[in-house]
């Protein structure tokens, strides 16, 4: 890179122009790359995607080495003018990204130098590309949690409000996939806010501890440059500088931290999905996918496919990869950086861009899936779904132990199965051959409205408390 020899401040002194392809390490090599060495080595064609925050990191670097007089003014204001016309360039797809200038540090760099000339060449002072994409990475990752939020707030508020209009919505709820009791679909809904709501907070948490500079850190044990770097973690929104040199080029947790979270929201994504895949089908017919969000097939005319749904359930994999996949670049490392970190945007970029078009997707599909309401009330008391409520009325009216109650249920469970009926339809001499101390009033926790409206514990799935549910949640999660 080019070298000063002269004190600061003088816009003199280079001994090497531009950073080019044959030349790039200044005097130490005699010889450009092999193709294939470069090929490998380039990250240019993944990592234009941190040109932004590059460009940011060094203006903020700039005006920094300014202010400290280790550059002069002019040569700040040179170099400051210069990088907003890149931005421009790119912004306006107008740059020319070269693979032999290696990454994005390099192709901006060397542009520099062609708009302004030597001032360029001081833009390097006191830094390292090792803090430099450390610096521009956690920019990136911060910018991407910040959209993330949002689009989970969108996703929270769709489901917020469908469960709004079906607080009352009855469905079977499940174990084990197999009748459970009645739930509302309001209360299903609700489930997965909640969980979206701590993938916002898990993100939180990520962005509050990735907040804090590289920058400074050069190349892995400071600069006997007179930096400040509080001057510049202030003018890029961090809260503070790193504190220790080695670890702000190496540290890759915020990283790991965003994939983590991308994962167990894919996982979330996933279930939803899934459920989303059995509530479509002709044998549960809960839902109904509008056209704009479904497939047909190319030979059985009467398909209607949930394919968003399946490449939302499958691309937790890919997230759960991107996760899997930089654990394992950073596992045994040495300090400091380590050309193997190059690999940790590949990951990034494509869960962000997963992400995105996922939540995006599913949103929609929220918003438009239509439901069988007398299809899923129908359902709802199917395979006995009220027995618990039985035998909570035997303990409750007969002082019945709960156990001796489950035993007795599970004998009239038997008994109606024999007779394929319903518990509401088996006679009350029928229940009294089990247990004497039945009487009429039984029949009324037998009835699914009943059975609902009785989970009316805090939390629980009744539609009061789905409404007092959907009031809070709105309180919690939705900003607008
Ligand atoms: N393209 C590199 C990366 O993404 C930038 C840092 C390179 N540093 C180095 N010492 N070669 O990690």
């Amino acid at each position: 890179m080019a070298k000063t020899t002269k004190k600061p401040g003088s816009n003199s002194g280079s001994i090497s122009a531009a950073p080019d392809p044959s030349g790039i390490w200044g005097g130490r090599f005699d010889v450009g790359p092999a193709d294939i060495m470069q090929e490998i080595n380039a990250s240019i064609d993944f990592d234009r995607r941190l040109f932004a925050q590059d460009i940011a990191g060094s203006k903020a670097h700039a005006a920094m080495l300014t202010k400290t007089g280790i550059i002069s003014e002019d040569d700040g204001d040179a170099i400051a003018k210069g990088l907003d016309s890149i931005l421009g360039e790119i912004e306006g797809g107008q740059f020319e990204f070269k693979k032999a200038l290696e990454d994005i540090h390099m192709n901006v760099e060397s542009r520099l130098t062609e708009l302004i000339g030597d001032a360029a060449g001081r833009l390097h002072t006191a830094r390292s590309r090792n803090d430099q994409v450390a610096t521009d990475l956690r920019l990136w990752v911060r910018d991407a949690l910040d959209r993330l939020d949002g689009d989970l707030e969108t996703l929270q508020a769709a489901l917020i409000g469908r469960a709004e209009e079906h607080a009352a919505t009855m469905m079977p709820g499940f174990t084990h996939l197999q009748s459970a009791q009645p739930v509302t679909l309001g209360h299903h809904l609700l489930a997965y806010v909640e969980m979206l709501g701590r993938d916002r907070g898990r993100a939180a948490d990520c962005r509050k501890r990735l907040n804090e500079s590289p920058l400074g850190a050069a190349a892995l044990a400071g600069t006997s440059f007179p930096i400040d770097r509080h001057m510049t973690a202030d003018a890029l929104g961090f809260d503070q500088p790193m504190a220790n040199s080695l670890d702000a080029v190496s540290d890759r947790d915020f990283v790991l931290e965003y994939l983590s979270v991308a994962s167990i929201l894919g996982v979330h994504l996933s279930r939803f999905a899934e459920e989303i895949v059995l509530w479509c089908s002709v044998q549960f017919a809960y839902a109904h996918m509008p056209d704009a969000y479904s497939t047909g097939s190319s030979i059985m005319p009467q398909k209607r496919n949930p394919d968003a749904a399946e490449l939302i359930r499958a691309k937790a994999g890919s997230l759960i990869g991107a996760l899997n996949t930089l654990l394992v670049v950073m596992k045994g490392l040495p300090l400091a950086y380590g050309k193997d970190m190059q690999e940790d945007k590949v990951p990034v970029f494509a869960a962000a861009d997963t992400l995105s078009l996922c939540l995006a997707a599913m949103t929609g599909m929220v918003e438009g899936m239509t439901f069988d309401t007398e299809r899923m009330r129908a359902d709802a008391g199917a395979g006995h779904a009220t027995a618990t409520d039985l035998a909570d009325w035997l303990v409750k009216e007969l002082n019945m132990p709960f156990r001796d109650a489950h035993h007795v249920t599970g004998t009239l469970v038997k008994m109606a199965d024999a007779a394929s009926m319903g518990l509401h339809q088996l006679s009350l001499d029928a229940m009294q051959s089990v247990a004497p101390g039945i009487t009429e009033a039984v029949y009324d926790v037998l009835k699914v409205e009943d059975a609902l409206n009785s989970r009316n514990s805090f939390g629980g799935t009744s539609p009061e408390k789905v409404r007092d549910a959907v009031a809070e949640a709105k309180k919690r999660f939705l900003t607008g």
